[in-house]
């Protein structure tokens, strides 16, 4: 049966979604990116050799596929032509026209608004926000801008008033003019590609994660796109009955790069730990990973967002050889149990958490059947949250994966 697939970040991003997603490819006609833009980092590590894409779908490398980069995103055609480089001619990639362009002005915007911030971000400064910014307050440029000079020429004189402290007319044009033929013959309407493409195995790759969402993650100290579910809706103008099922991926602790709480980070030798054995640097910026244990009522929140059908734990291995491991099962906030995660931020930050523990294991999880406390450890995230674990990742190679046998 032919089904479309979302593929869902659950905590602060980097939870191997890429790996996940290139897992799926195989059986995938088409793979679409439908929010966000070169912020994302995701890796792909095929018999030793790492790749990794920013700016187009991570599901390529497999000869015959399609690639989208959705209305919803914004893209950086620097680096897109980079990224084409790396597939060669065995796959194509298409962007969406009504994908917005990120100019050079949006990435020093970015810097500067960082610097202007009294407590920064800490964004991946690729002018992502300044982009989604000009794009809803309309001063942006879109991907269909491109299509004829003429056209091109009027568009930049009616959202020239608007930056003309950021650029001159002439350094946008030739900047553009420079770039045009990048997306000659890759753009399409994605609406109505997707709807005359219905029927395909379609892969819906998200980027960032759940907790990075603007309007139910830990805002401010998001991105600047909706990263849930719904964004497949609105990023790329298809129905929610589009999408069959939906997978969360949740890493078997949590990481989180940039600014903003984080209830269950640990700053002592664990945390540490937990970075080297997991190699936690960023994949975009090299920037270390904040570390901490898996924290259950993110997931809940998540899970509540996106109506996961399944769920998908990445990095165990990571955890092996571990004495004791924890799980957040909810917040002590001023003396209460709670386990929604709380709007305001000020009470985020009160929060303490509360821990079930778990038997930690020595054994390589590589070598067949996982050991009986790794079991343990997933059935009770199943069970907390109710949705059933069908894959979990135990290496970052595309074949160190199980999906059976836990
Ligand atoms: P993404 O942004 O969600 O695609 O994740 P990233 O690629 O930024 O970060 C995940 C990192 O973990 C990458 O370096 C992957 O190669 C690696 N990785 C993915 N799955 C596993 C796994 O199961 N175990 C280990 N040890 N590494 C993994
Ligand atoms: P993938 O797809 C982890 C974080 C930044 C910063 C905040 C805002 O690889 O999971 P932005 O540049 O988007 O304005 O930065 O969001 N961030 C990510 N963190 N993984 C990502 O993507 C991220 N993309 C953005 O670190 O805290
Ligand atoms: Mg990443």
């Amino acid at each position: 049966m032919m089904v479309s697939k979302a593929v869902i970040g659950c905590q602060w991003g980097d939870e191997g979604k890429g790996k996940i997603v290139d897992l799926l490819a195989e059986d995938s006609d088409l793979i679409v990116r439908f929010q966000g833009g070169a912020n994302a980092g995701h890796t792909v590590l095929v018999e030793g050799r790492k790749y990794k894409f920013h700016q187009i779908p991570s599901g390529l490398l497999y000869e015959g596929k399609t690639g989208l980069i959705a209305d919803g995103c914004v893209i950086d055609l620097d680096l897109l032509v980079e990224e084409l480089n790396i597939l060669g001619d065995g796959s194509r990639v298409l962007v969406g026209d009504r994908a917005s362009i990120v100019l050079p002005y949006h990435k020093r915007m970015d810097e500067l608004q960082e610097k202007t911030r009294k407590k920064g971000i800490g964004t991946t400064k690729r002018g992502i926000g300044p982009c989604y910014s000009h794009r809803v307050g309309r001063m942006g440029l879109r991907v269909s801008d491109l299509s004829n000079d003429e056209m091109l020429e009027v568009r930049i004189d009616e959202i020239y008033p608007f930056i003309e402290d950021l650029t001159t007319k002439d350094s946008l044009l030739d900047y553009l003019r420079n770039r045009r033929e990048i997306v000659e013959g890759m753009a399409v309407s994605t609406p109505n590609f997707l709807s005359d493409s219905r029927g395909e195995d379609i892969l819906f790759e998200g980027a960032q994660g759940t907790m990075l969402d603007v309007n139910y993650g830990t805002y401010p100290f998001t991105t600047s796109s909706s990263t849930t579910v719904g964004a497949i809706c609105t990023g790329c103008g298809v129905p929610p009955s589009f999408i069959d099922e939906v997978l969360g991926v949740a890493k078997a602790y949590t990481t989180r790069v940039g600014e903003g709480p984080f209830t269950t980070e640990l700053k002592d030798d664990m945390g540490d730990r937990l970075r080297e054995k997991g190699d936690e640097y960023g994949t975009t910026t090299g920037r270390p990973r904040r570390c901490g244990w898996l924290d259950l009522v993110v997931l809940k929140h998540s899970q509540m967002l996106n109506g996961f059908s399944q769920l998908v734990i990445t990095k165990l291995d990571v955890l092996s050889g571990l004495k004791e491991i924890k799980a957040c099962t909810g917040y002590d906030l001023g003396g209460e149990e709670i386990e929604t995660f709380p709007t305001d931020l000020s009470l985020v930050r009160e929060c303490v958490p509360i821990y079930e523990r778990f038997g930690g294991w020595d054994t390589d999880p590589k070598s067949g059947r996982l050991p009986r406390e790794a079991r343990d450890y997933l059935r009770f995230i199943e069970d907390y949250l109710a949705v059933k674990i069908t894959m979990v990742s135990i290496g970052a190679e595309r074949e160190e994966v199980i999906t059976d046998g836990f």
